[in-house]
């Protein structure tokens, strides 16, 4: 088919039809008028992937445009949005759309076979600018930006997995990329301070403009006082410290590498043109020049343009199947009802009546007990092992069955390397089918521990399940495989000493609560109940943090021995529990009828 002349859809792209080629196009202008500098680094991607990649910046540029936009009070600008991407998921569904823009959205969605559920969050971070609340830590801060802008690039990364080019991100530089985006959404926060002052918008941390004795009056007045200008000096070195030598890019493909350097030394211009501007900061947009963004981006085109060629991609043509055959569970009412009701326990006893206010949110597990259990058997250690998996499966469609929301294992602990080489073998074996085992029914699976040590494929398949049941909204269950409480403890103390040094955090600001951020998991839930089989009575580097006011259980059976049964037992013996976290009881009373208390205080622990 002869191809409409329109400039810069790449052949590469296999972009037949002469109206979804202009639909394409127009998302290249729009990206290219309104966002200069990200399209041309954006033009850095291989040529096929491009297009798409235009039209995933432009499903995400448009709702932040209308809230962004001065017309209308917050609640319509939502409203606008809202309907915008009303209109992408019937679209999406239908298969085309009459506005050029969705059209190639909806192309990309259909051709890549993506889920434009991965792009709700983003939405709802954008959504929640509509009210204008000012961050106000660097946590809030970091937050928003990785939740508004890391589902564009996740989608960008299946682009690349589904072109036959994986590039999963090892944990240990998922941290450092978290940084890096920090770092450029900072340089991009400066650039455009007068911009968003313009429309009454304060967009920086309030700890850092409290912690410079600034104002926001000042800034909103642009006032540069020298409490303003130490502030921006610190924010430059604190951005410039960000973008500087990023580890990730030692494992990435040499076309990402020279994609990511451009982008580095872009921003890093920025922020020399946002240091040169002073006070005139606070009434232009200060951006490099021609000349220095061409200095830049020439090599970077000619050395990403050699990179990708020599690793050709593949890109799918669009499906002409029927949109119920492509995966699109847009919005959770969409969802297919997949998920299966848990298996009835072979006895067919039904789960006890628990009163919700006597229903745990958190059960921790201690399995213990499966080597003595293979060894009273004549078994090898690793037979104990097996049978403890399915005594854990039975234990999941028990929890399941009474409604528990978390439920935390622990099948590994860091000092467990120091058992014999066959029996760390089977265990490591064991966590590589956990999510074919484990998963069903709307479990969210998650992960604790440290890569550290463990088979990088293994890893990949810890997070795999991570990633493919974050959607979940049933049981929670988290793996704690190589897993030690006081490493992590050590781990967040050290995330925050380095915070303070760096002069990003306040050391008179630390408390409870923000250690508790600095957590690889900061939204688990304290855990209400800790049980342990296997007759010892022991914590065992297990959760110290979430554990600190947890009931504890101990039960003689060997975990293997187990079944659903025992955590029900385990959950009415907790109901049953006064648990006053530091507070006196009202009157002694028999401990059945005692209530729950939710404060804490340091009291009688
Ligand atoms: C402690 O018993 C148990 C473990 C170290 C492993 C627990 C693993 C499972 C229950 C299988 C499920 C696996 C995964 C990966 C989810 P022990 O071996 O210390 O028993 P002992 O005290 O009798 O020697």
């Amino acid at each position: 088919m002869r191809r409409l002349p329109l400039p810069g859809i790449p052949a590469q792209a296999a972009i037949d039809d002469p109206a979804l080629r202009a639909a394409y196009a127009a998302c290249r202008r729009f990206a290219k008028t309104a966002n200069p500098t990200e399209y041309s680094l954006m033009q850095l991607m291989p040529a096929a992937m491009r297009p798409s990649c235009w039209a995933l910046w432009t499903a995400l540029s448009v709702p932040d445009n209308i809230i962004d936009t001065a017309s209308g009070t917050p609640a319509q600008r939502v409203t606008r949005m809202r309907a915008w991407i009303t209109s992408l998921e019937a679209d999406v569904k239908q298969g085309t759309s009459s506005d050029p823009f969705r059209r190639a959205i909806v192309d990309t969605v259909w051709r890549w076979n993506l889920n434009l559920r991965d792009l709700s969050v983003s939405f709802s971070a954008i959504e929640a600018d509509a009210e204008g609340r000012r961050p106000a830590t660097w946590t809030d801060w970091s937050a928003r930006v990785q939740r508004s802008n890391a589902s564009w690039a996740g989608q960008c990364l299946i682009l690349f997995n589904r072109a036959g080019l994986p590039t999963p991100m090892r944990p240990q530089y998922q941290r450092d990329f978290a940084r890096y985006l920090d770092g450029v959404y900072l340089t991009d926060t400066l650039a455009d301070l007068s911009a968003d002052l313009d429309r009454g918008a304060l967009l920086l941390p309030a700890e850092v403009i409290d912690g410079f004795d600034a104002t926001p009056a000042d800034l909103l007045q642009r006032r540069w006082t020298p409490q303003i200008q130490a502030l921006i000096t610190h924010l430059v070195s604190r951005a410039r410290h960000q973008l500087n030598a990023p580890a990730f890019l030692t494992v990435l493909h040499p076309g990402a590498v020279a994609l990511f350097t451009a982008v580095s030394n872009l921003f890093l211009a920025r922020l020399r043109a946002v240091e040169r501007a002073g006070p005139r900061l606070l009434h232009t947009g200060p951006r490099p020049g021609k000349l220095a963004r061409q200095c830049i981006l020439a090599p970077a085109r000619a050395k990403a343009a050699l990179a990708w060629q020599m690793t050709p991609l593949n890109v799918p043509r669009t499906p002409s199947l029927p949109p119920q055959q492509i995966a699109l569970p847009l919005t959770p009412a969409a969802r297919p009802a997949a998920h299966t009701p848990p298996r009835p326990h072979a006895s067919g006893v039904r789960p006890p009546a628990i009163a919700p206010d006597r229903m745990p949110r958190h059960v921790a597990i201690i399995m213990d007990g499966n080597g003595r259990w293979a060894a009273g058997r004549d078994l090898p250690r690793h037979e104990g092992h097996r049978a403890g998996r399915s005594a854990l499966l039975d234990v999941i469609e028990g929890a399941r069955e009474i409604g528990l929301q978390h439920l935390t294992v622990y099948a590994f602990s860091s000092e467990n390397w120091q058992r014999s080489p066959e029996e760390v073998a089977h265990l490591l074996e064991l966590a590589r089918d956990g999510r074919q085992q484990f998963v069903a029914g709307g479990v969210r699976l998650r992960w604790a521990g440290s890569p550290d040590g463990l088979p990088e494929d293994l890893v990949d398949e810890l997070h795999r399940g991570e990633r493919e049941t974050r959607g979940e909204t049933g049981l929670t269950l988290t793996i704690c495989f190589n897993y030690g409480g006081r490493a992590e403890l050590a781990g967040a103390a050290a995330d925050l000493a380095r915070a303070a040094v760096a002069g990003d955090l306040d050391p008179n600001s630390i408390s409870e609560h923000l250690l508790g951020r600095y957590l690889p998991n900061p939204d688990m839930p304290d855990v209400d109940l800790l049980w342990r089989t296997g007759g010892e009575h022991r914590i065992s580097n297990f959760l110290p943090w979430q554990t600190s006011y947890a009931e504890l259980h101990f039960t003689d059976g060997y975990w293997p021995d187990v079944d659903r049964r025992d955590l029900w037992q385990a959950i009415v013996t907790y109901g049953r529990r006064d648990r006053r976290h530091g507070t006196a009881s009202a009157t002694p009373r028999p401990a059945a009828l005692a209530k729950t208390s939710s404060g804490r205080s340091a009291g009688d622990r």
